[in-house]
């Protein structure tokens, strides 16, 4: 059998365009199986599997990954009230202006073909109302600006809050950690997430050493075996290095991103940043969030704020002894002076 999985930025609007898309391509398969869609500004452990069981047993239309919130944080999200012995979403509103639920729409779904149908069908009360509009005569006046083709179907009004309590919609709770990736800080904290996870879950991908062969590691660290890393450096928490990044003598990563083919050269420091592909950073520079940001909560930062941590965008060079504070670097530029919370465009 079949799945399509379909993983997508700003699902709300695209939605029907994906569906529509689907349902042309039914040789995939989707026509007969079930279809996973995955917000893609989430982070979480993505427990499909246990998922699409759940959604077998309850036999609707449609499954919800949701998650239990602190209440005063819940009026962010989509809220749901759903069934506590059957899981049935019974109430379903997008970021209410009162309290209904502290449990969230995780932005993680499973649905049987059906849903295109019921897509089709609000597609099509549209196209009535606007039939019916055009027979007023003020209203075609204005048809140009009226008739702008501005409907798209979105999931949470037109489909979820509609479609609850009318036995179609489930939900499935998950107690693992969930966390939208809404600001650049959010993921480096996704990252440190992800690698807490592979603790669990695939142990042999995280690194351990004590500075004698390899590296000196401390706490969750992933490094791609194409990477080399010098054994002097000293590496961790909550960092991850991509393929073929090199990491020179003495250098010091804490909470940090390093992407492919990146070169830290000796005695660098970069703490609290996001480093782009081919980037370079020099000897004895240093690359971080404000110090304001590296000691609330240790190293943990304020990965809410704005910004709070460095990016350096793809093959950007920080030269020798440059210290890089608080910024954004955009692609291909050079940084040869210090820059504090500056945009370098
Ligand atoms: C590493 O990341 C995890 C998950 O975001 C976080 O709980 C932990 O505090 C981080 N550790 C450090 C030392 O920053
Ligand atoms: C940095 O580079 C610019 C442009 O190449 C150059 O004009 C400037 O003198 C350099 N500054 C330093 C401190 O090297």
């Amino acid at each position: 059998m079949h799945t399509c999985v379909l993983i997508c930025a700003y699902l709300d609007v695209i939605f029907d365009l994906m569906a529509i898309h689907c349902k042309v391509n039914a040789d995939f398969g989707c026509m007969q199986s079930h279809i996973f869609l995955l917000n893609c500004d989430v982070c979480c452990s993505f427990p499909l599997p246990e998922m699409l069981e759940a959604h077998r047993k309850y036999g609707g239309m449609g499954t919800l990954l949701v998650i239990k919130v602190s209440a005063e944080s819940a009026n962010q999200f989509g809220e749901l009230v759903a069934d506590p012995v059957t899981n049935e979403l019974l109430h379903y509103t997008e970021k209410p202006e009162t309290f209904v639920s502290d449990r969230i729409n995780c932005g993680v779904y499973i649905f049987t073909p059906d849903i295109f149908s019921a897509i089709e069908s609000v597609s099509t009360q549209w196209k009535d109302r606007a039939d019916l509009r055009r027979l007023s005569s003020f209203e075609s006046l204005h048809s140009a600006t009226r008739n702008a083709p501005t409907h798209f179907v979105r999931l949470d009004q037109d489909i979820l809050s509609p479609l609850a309590g009318k036995k179609q919609l489930y939900t499935y709770e998950t107690l693992d950690f969930w966390e939208q990736i809404k600001t650049p800080g959010m993921s480096l904290k996704c990252s440190g997430l992800y690698l807490s996870q592979f603790r669990f879950t695939t142990p042999h991908l995280l690194l351990s050493g004590d500075g004698t062969k390899s590296a000196s590691i401390i706490g969750d660290v992933y490094v791609h075996p194409s990477a080399k890393i010098h054994p002097s450096a000293k590496i961790g928490p909550n960092v991850s290095i991509s393929a073929n990044a090199r990491i020179g003598a003495g250098v010091r990563l804490i909470s940090c991103i390093i992407l492919d083919n990146v070169e830290i050269k000796d005695n660098a420091v970069v703490i609290h940043a996001i480093v782009g592909w081919k980037s370079s950073i020099g000897r004895w520079s240093r690359v971080q969030a404000s110090s304001k940001n590296l000691y609330l909560g240790g190293h943990g930062g304020n990965y809410n704020s704005k910004l709070g941590i460095t990016i350096l965008g793809e093959a950007v060079t920080v030269e020798d002894e440059v210290v890089v504070i608080n910024s954004v670097v955009l692609p291909h530029k050079t940084l040869n002076v210090s820059v504090q919370e500056e945009i370098i465009l």
